[in-house]
């Protein structure tokens, strides 16, 4: 088969001249008849849990060149996920687009995809998706576990909790900055089951990390280990045309999704499933995540929703060992970039320490995944994770108080006059895809000071934005439409009764259709909407879609793939 870069090197007039001659800097003559690999790699200063990966790159080159490609580093947009204002789900769209474009315009037959924090995997499989190009991720790997005064310290989850203990008076401020240092122990990723962690799971188990891989630890050599074998492989990929578009099916995105169900995995990973999904045409929606994985066991005990972190998951046996408890709910058709089906893998895959990822029999939660709500709130559905809400409020009613905008709600919320009690409900609007611009992970709303100091740890909250998958609580997240697009969230007044009931699957306003519909959105809710004058924002949002399609562009949905574009000069 010719390669695809032989478009650009093959021959022996002005412009493969041109095309070679600027790559040789040691390149050998017959470095050019090679598979060309980029690797693409999210590390950066500024994206800290990514920072090692130029450390994973080089052991990539080494298999790449051991199998017979050219190994070509390729810097990639990453994304910072604690740094990035207003929030880094604003660019999953723009480092997408990105990589996908410098994938299609540059000489290159095949990808290994180095990520970590939240946004890049996601964003690494959506450009790979588009322009299906022979692509295998290598995950950058969680952090070691720290300890604070004796204490392991949950990346993430210990900052809700500590935080929270300061308001309530219960730790100081000093021995809070303190713990900043031994939260962050190593190279790698958030290590609790979040976004990251989360993502690189539902990688795996989607089929296109080389299976036994995903969660291995940053610091762990098993990990350059592991980038060489996959370096060696993207070669054979290339050689055999495995495309992403040839083995990502909807069996593929099933198994995820009971992957997603079993780890106790972030709702984020519900939106980027569905936007990787929408870039391969696959057929997948909201629904999909509560019929396949609503019913399904959570096996991890892992922060948020448990105890233990991502060393001890991956001591434990890691992925495989939690896909072979649930092996009867998977796709059996479901093949790996590999070429081999995922279920193939979990024969020699045992569980070391039960108390970490328990047996089928002896789940944590019995029913695990995301319940999809729908009502006259969220016509086109919102999503709840039960495994880590109260059970005592998966059937609530309540007197909404309602906020416009984050800082409305900081604004207000320890105002000792505010009218709210536990069995409030917090609302909070302004925060979807346009409207905040970007769907940041202001969802889990801290609660009132007076009622934390009163011994209160959880309150229903909804919102059209999403949650850190490092939190926890009661809440009603990614509600579609958003209050910017029009949703009836917007119409919602301080003191509607809201009644949330998970096991019905609904979400609504005790409020009568004739007098919703009457209803308008009133200044201070449109003043809480972005209206961005120009650049990124703008586009953003005049094209960005909602929570329950993948929050991608119009204009990104779908793929263009690896066609190679006219001449350059
Ligand atoms: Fe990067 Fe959590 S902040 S993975
Ligand atoms: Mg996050």
């Amino acid at each position: 088969m010719a390669l695809r870069s032989a478009r650009w090197y093959a021959g022996d007039d002005r412009n493969t001249y041109i095309h070679r001659a600027w790559m040789r800097r040691g390149v050998p003559s017959d470095g050019f008849d090679r598979p060309q690999i980029a690797i693409a790699n999210t590390a950066s200063d500024l994206v800290p849990c990514n920072r090692h990966l130029s450390d994973v790159a080089a052991a990539v080159r080494d298999g790449v060149h051991a199998a017979g490609g050219t190994p070509l580093e390729l810097p990639v947009l990453g994304l910072g996920e604690t740094n990035v204002r207003p929030t880094a789900m604003l660019w999953r769209n723009l480092a997408a687009m990105e990589m996908e474009e410098m994938f299609r315009a540059n000489p290159v037959d095949g990808l290994v995809l180095l990520g970590g924090c939240d946004k890049t995997i996601p964003a690494l499989l959506m450009a790979a998706s588009s322009v299906d190009l022979p692509a295998v991720v290598v995950p950058g790997g969680p952090m070691l576990t720290g300890t604070f005064r004796g204490v392991p310290l949950g990346c993430g989850t210990d900052v809700w909790r500590l935080s929270e203990e300061v308001r309530a008076g219960t730790l100081s401020a000093e021995q809070f900055t303190k713990s900043e240092s031994a939260m962050i122990r190593s190279r790698g990723h958030c290590n609790t089951m979040g976004t990251a962690s989360t993502m690189a799971l539902v990688a795996e188990a989607l089929g296109t990390v080389v299976p036994g891989v995903a969660g291995t630890p940053a610091a762990d050599s098993r990990l350059l280990e592991a980038a060489h074998g996959t370096g060696r492989l993207v070669v054979d990929l290339v050689t055999c045309d495995r495309r992403p578009s040839t083995f990502l099916t909807k069996a593929s995105f099933s198994n995820a999704i009971v992957a997603l169900a079993a780890i106790g995995g972030s709702t984020n990973a519900v939106v980027h499933l569905l936007a990787i999904a929408g870039r391969l045409g696959i057929d997948l929606s909201l629904d999909d995540f509560d019929r396949i994985g609503s019913g399904v066991p959570v096996l991890v005990d892992l922060q948020p929703a448990g105890r233990f972190l991502m060393e001890d998951f991956h001591r434990a046996g890691g992925l495989l060992a939690v896909l072979r408890e649930v092996r009867d709910l998977l796709d059996p058709t479901a093949l790996t970039v590999t070429g081999k089906p995922l279920v193939d893998y979990l024969d020699d895959a045992p569980i070391w320490d039960a108390e970490v990822i328990r047996p089928r029999h002896d789940p944590l939660v019995d029913h695990g995944g995301i319940a999809v709500l729908r009502g006259n709130l969220a016509p086109s559905g919102a999503v709840i994770k039960p495994a880590a809400a109260s059970p005592e409020l998966m059937r609530h009613r309540g007197r909404a108080v309602v906020f416009d905008s984050i800082e409305d709600f900081h604004a207000r919320i320890d105002d000792p006059d505010l009218d709210v009690t536990a069995d409030s409900v917090l609302v909070l609007r302004g925060c979807g895809p346009k409207g905040y611009p970007g769907m940041p992970e202001v969802s889990n709303m801290p609660l009132p000071k007076k009622l934390l100091e009163a011994g209160v740890r959880d309150m229903v909250r909804i919102c059209d934005g999403r949650m850190s998958g490092t939190a926890y609580g009661t809440v009603v997240l990614h509600v579609a439409p958003e209050a910017a697009a029009g949703g009836p969230l917007a119409l919602v007044r301080t003191g509607d009764v809201i009644s949330l009931d998970v096991e019905a699957r609904r979400i609504d306003v005790e409020v009568d259709d004739a007098e919703l519909a009457a209803r308008t959105p009133n200044e201070a809710t449109v003043a809480g909407f972005a209206n961005p004058a120009r650049g990124w924002e703008r586009l953003y949002v005049d094209h960005v879609g909602q929570a329950d399609t993948g929050a991608d562009l119009d204009f990104l949905v779908g793929a263009s793939g690896s066609e190679v574009s006219r001449e350059s000069h």
